[in-house]
């Protein structure tokens, strides 16, 4: 069997289905970079993806903003084998520049129990930005255990483990073009 079948074979085995199709997230993140084009209009934010997930959102969206910007990435502790947040987060990477005076924008892809965003928003305001607002391609308003603003959401979407488009599951399934419903247990 050839390479190609067999990777077919394993998404068509445990990955359920399409829940957002790439047509529909590419038109939705075109959206909410118009948006943001609107409100930082004479401003160059500075675009921080939350890795790995947030990757390919990021790319697509920073390509969606028709200003001058910048970019930055920042890595925490993730999952693991788990696809439940232990509400302990570490940065695995640090930013590579300053946040003193910038508007930033962090880029994530999901927001589920929101730990990860309430701990990252406490550590990047510290670090003097001059406005952060956080922008997340997806959320599961229904998981939510910490209260966090989120200012530009792509899908609100049904409380279910999701992978493609930068999400994974232990680290496989993050190139797959659209969100996909993950059968648990399979
Ligand atoms: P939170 O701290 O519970 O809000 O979790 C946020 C992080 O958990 C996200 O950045 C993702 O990396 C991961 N995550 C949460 N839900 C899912 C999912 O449905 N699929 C894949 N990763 C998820
Ligand atoms: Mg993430």
């Amino acid at each position: 069997m050839a390479v190609s079948n067999k990777w077919q074979a394993r998404i068509n085995e445990s990955i359920g289905p399409v829940l957002l199709d790439s047509q529909t997230i590419l038109n939705r993140v075109r959206e909410l970079g118009t948006r943001i084009t609107q409100d930082y209009r004479g401003k160059t934010p500075h675009l921080v993806a939350i890795l790995k997930g947030a990757s390919i959102f990021h790319a697509d969206l920073v390509r969606s903003i028709e200003l001058e910007l910048s970019y930055d990435f920042i890595a925490v502790g993730s999952y693991g084998k788990l696809t439940k947040s232990s509400g302990e987060v570490r940065i695995l990477k640090d930013l590579d520049e300053s946040l003193e005076g910038k508007d930033v924008v962090l880029v994530e892809d999901i927001v589920d129990t929101g730990l990860t965003l309430h701990y990252l928003v406490q550590n990047l305001k510290a670090r003097d930005p001059k406005s952060l607002k956080i922008v997340a391609l997806l959320n599961k308003p229904a998981r939510r255990e910490i209260d966090v603003t989120v200012d530009y959401v792509g899908f609100d979407i049904p409380d279910e483990f999701v992978v493609g488009y930068g999400l994974d599951c232990d680290q496989s399934y993050r190139n797959l073009p659209d969100v996909r419903i993950l059968r648990l247990g399979k």
